[in-house]
């Protein structure tokens, strides 16, 4: 996965490097400015097991700021933003490889290092019993529910 250059986003930013559960890193120039998300988008992505992007919609290219090329085949981390705590993407696995369905405050990286707060459902696809893969639905999140879920992430940043 590309790095975030400071060639890549526009106005002021911070730097970090990100590590992720299987060890991989990435850097990235994160932009403290948020895009909202419009009324009445629907964000979809479907993953295999494991998180590997197959499918995405139009409103998911647009928010995120990559092309569909730039996003099939790559990890769901793509969207990794430094200011979301570990901690909520294992309670996130842990749930949806039990078969059940998860909801949560996502705050998503832009390619441009600008941010994007979602209201997430993810839900494991089953068949024949099977969980081949999760489908992910993104609504629009109330501004007391993204303010409530800010703070409580910020206690749990190391
Ligand atoms: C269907 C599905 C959708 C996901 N959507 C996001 C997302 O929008 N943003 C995000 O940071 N992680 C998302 N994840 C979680 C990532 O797979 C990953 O766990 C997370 O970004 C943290 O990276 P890491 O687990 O590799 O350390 C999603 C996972 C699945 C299965």
């Amino acid at each position: 996965m590309k790095d975030i250059e400071p060639a890549d986003v526009e106005g002021d930013f911070r730097q970090h490097e990100l590590t992720f559960h299987d060890g991989s890193t990435r850097k990235v120039c994160v932009v403290d400015e948020e895009l909202p998300f419009p009324e009445g988008y629907l964000i979809v992505s479907r993953t295999d097991t494991r998180g590997i992007i197959t499918h995405a919609n139009k409103s998911f290219v647009a928010m995120s700021g990559y092309t569909m090329e730039e996003l099939i085949g790559e990890p769901h981390h793509i969207l990794r933003h430094p200011d979301m705590p570990k901690a909520g993407f294992q309670s996130l696995w842990e749930t949806i490889e039990s078969g059940k369905k998860w909801h949560g405050y996502v705050k998503n990286l832009r390619k441009d290092g600008r941010f994007y707060w979602v209201y997430a459902t993810v839900v494991p696809n089953v068949r024949h019993g099977k969980v081949v893969g999760y489908t992910s639905v993104r609504r629009r999140p109330s501004r007391k529910k993204v303010a409530e879920a800010e703070a409580l992430y910020r206690t749990l940043m190391p």
